[in-house]
């Protein structure tokens, strides 16, 4: 089966891997999306942030964390001290997957074959940029690069090394917070969240 690695331009610099992701068909996922969702951010970023994969607002708008996940997560990086404007901020799926139901299109998990199709933009991602610390938002990004049987609930906020950059902390997808019916456990959830970016970035 095809992946990403197909599709990868001659060069490897940021620019000409989203130019050359526009292309990408090493999965079905791009036949139903409107567009395909790229990192952004700053070229010479200190710090990477992976998400899961573009939502409704995101594949609308072709940026990455703009719905309300995307929210949270700027209120979060704000608390943190972080500007969002020094950081990237990517998803290892780059075009959403959803079902429509009636009029709403709604989020549908990535499987493995479209995890390993896609995850070669990723890593193209990490070599350009070379970051200190990457943050992974949720199981999907910390199962990529932390291994299959990673668990957030087990590991989440632990700084550790990957083959990518020495650190590597996962912690809470924004969506996954947004999600939890319980306001004290959202806000701590949130708190931990908070905690966490400061923790990578220190
Ligand atoms: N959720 C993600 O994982 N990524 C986005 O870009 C938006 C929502
Ligand atoms: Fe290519 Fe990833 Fe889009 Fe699939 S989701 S078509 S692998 S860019």
């Amino acid at each position: 089966d095809r992946t990403a690695t197909h599709y990868m331009p001659q060069q490897s610099d940021l620019d000409s891997l989203r130019e050359a992701a526009k292309c990408c068909h090493a999965c079905d996922l791009h036949q139903f999306a409107t567009q395909m969702v790229f990192g952004e951010g700053a070229k010479d970023a200190r710090i990477v942030l992976v998400g899961e994969q573009p939502g409704d607002r995101e594949d609308i708008e072709g940026r990455p964390f703009v719905g309300p996940a995307g929210k949270l997560l700027d209120n979060a990086l704000a608390r943190a001290g972080v500007n969002r404007n020094e950081v990237y901020i990517t998803n290892v799926v780059k075009h959403f997957k959803f079902t429509e139901r009636g009029k709403r299109r709604l989020h549908k998990k990535p499987n493995s074959r479209e995890i390993f199709a896609c995850r070669p933009w990723l890593e193209a991602e990490l070599a350009a940029i070379q970051p200190e610390a990457i943050i992974c938002l949720g199981a999907t990004p910390a199962q990529a690069l932390l291994g299959r049987d990673f668990r957030i609930s087990k590991s989440r906020g632990q700084v550790l090394a990957t083959d990518w950059c020495k650190r590597t902390v996962a912690t809470w997808h924004p969506a996954a917070i947004l999600r939890m019916p319980d306001v004290s456990r959202r806000e701590q959830m949130e708190q931990q969240l908070v905690g966490d970016l400061r923790l990578s970035v220190a």
